[in-house]
């Protein structure tokens, strides 16, 4: 049951030379990651994560999981970037499509909403008409403990708590995941007595999700962590020691760059799932911070389908030939709607009759891919054998090692994130901050 990667149906934009020229770089490029001798070696921490994480951690985050579980109605996860997405991805992929609507005796777990991934008033003021008055809990996520989106929303989810339950109760319902030393949250956490979780020092956020920062909101919608990890553990033992013949991460790095270099610029990652919509939010944060930099990069695009197909499905088969296009193709779908037989055929679909729903988005999707591969898109093929844990673990690793060995074959640093700070400085500038008072003045000139 392994995550695979198929580029058969783009052989006719790529050659077996070229295939062969980008397996050496590649070979190249993954010893340079392995060997840790690359920029940003010191963020590799996550590389032997699935093998090598804290047990004891590990436990206290099962544990926490299960007293979230008996005395909250609703888990709110405050985090942005990579101390939410990876989080949502696995609760969408794995959980009941109506998660939060769906009856408790059907969910058992939590209600979770995500927060502090904007700044949107409104959002949080529907969140907290939605939280009523029944009982929650607050895991709070950033990594440098600084971020202001969830700092705000961390603010106003505490000041409710404390008024809730008291000051001391409060602090037994919020969990903090963050530094081990260093930041404001956890100086906070520290003062406050908050549950601590840690995010390692060698770990970037985009990188996160088998740390603390996803798996303690995965633990609480009920999915299973061990399983996860076990996933993630056998990809990277098939990434680490496959030859490239038979290493999807590999191929799939070394595609991607043949790609690039003959002008396919963007890449659209396509799934026929709508669970998986937030799979691709994941992916492409962890691609677009991790390449695009130094005027360089694949811009990491996704769509739904077939709901898309009736949106961008035209410019995918028509428009600016200058993306790939690569397919998330879960396999194995659980649910069985059989299409019916009307006794008069008003909308011509008796031929369908008999055939349940997965045979018809599957055909839908082969049909797409042919299409496409006629338009000049070149598509390549990931294929998930199941929508449950241990695929998904997989499928998060195959994304991080490819990612890391196709960042250093561009020749750049995947590992670091220059470019996310400029918003922030004039952010700060435009809302008074200390130290801030020259910029702010600049800018204002120019509004
Ligand atoms: O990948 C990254 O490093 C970023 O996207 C971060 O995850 C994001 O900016 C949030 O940072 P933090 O966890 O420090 O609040």
């Amino acid at each position: 049951n392994k995550v695979t990667f198929d580029y058969s149906k783009a052989a006719k934009f790529i050659s077996a030379d070229e295939v062969k020229s980008m397996e050496r770089i590649v070979e190249q490029s993954k010893e340079v990651l392995v060997s840790k001798s690359g920029a940003g070696n010191d963020f590799l921490g996550w590389i032997d994560l699935p093998v090598a994480y804290d047990k004891e951690e590990f436990a206290r985050i099962q544990k926490a999981a299960e007293k979230i579980t008996s005395d909250s109605e609703v888990l709110v996860v405050i985090g942005i970037g990579g101390s939410y997405l990876g989080a949502r991805a696995a609760v969408e992929f794995l959980r009941h499509s109506f998660y939060n609507v769906v009856s408790k005796e059907v969910r058992k777990t939590p209600e979770i909403y995500f927060a502090g991934n904007s700044i949107s008033g409104r959002y949080l003021s529907d969140l907290i008409q939605v939280i009523g008055d029944r009982d929650f809990s607050v895991n709070v996520i950033s990594k440098s403990g600084t971020t202001t989106e969830p700092a705000i929303a961390f603010r106003v989810f505490k000041e409710m708590l404390e008024k809730k339950y008291g000051k001391a109760e409060a602090a037994k319902r919020i969990y903090a995941t963050t530094d081990k030393s260093r930041g404001a949250l956890k100086k906070l956490a520290t003062e406050e007595g908050y549950e601590t979780f840690v995010v390692p020092d060698d770990v970037g956020g985009r990188f996160s999700v088998l740390t603390a920062v996803g798996l303690l909101p995965i633990a609480v919608s009920g999915a299973d962590i061990i399983k996860l990890m076990e996933g993630a553990a056998d990809a990277r033992k098939d990434a680490l020691e496959k030859p490239f013949a038979e290493n999807g991460p590999m191929q799939y790095a070394a595609v991607r760059n043949i790609l690039l270099r003959k002008g396919k610029q963007i890449e659209v990652l396509a799934n026929y799932e709508p669970s998986l919509h937030y799979v691709s939010e994941w992916w492409k944060q962890l691609y677009g911070e991790s390449e695009g930099k130094d005027q360089k990069g694949i811009f990491p695009a996704s769509v739904d389908l077939t709901t898309d197909l009736h949106s961008m499905g035209q410019f995918i088969q028509d428009g600016s030939r200058n993306l790939f296009e690569t397919v998330l193709n879960v396999t194995d779908s659980e649910a069985e709607i059989v299409i019916g037989e009307e006794p008069v055929d008003l909308d011509g679909l008796n031929y369908l009759a008999g055939k349940n729903m997965d045979f018809v988005n599957k055909s839908a999707m082969n049909g797409t891919i042919l299409a496409h591969t006629d338009g000049n898109v070149p598509n390549l093929m990931i294929t998930v054998p199941g929508q449950d844990e241990y695929s998904l673990g997989q499928l998060f690793y195959f994304f991080e090692f490819a990612c890391g060995v196709s960042g250093y074959t561009l020749g750049v640093n995947p590992f670091n994130q220059p470019g996310v700070e400029s918003y922030k400085k004039n952010m700060f500038a435009l809302l008074g901050k200390p130290g801030y008072e020259a910029e702010r003045e600049e800018l204002m000139k120019r509004l």
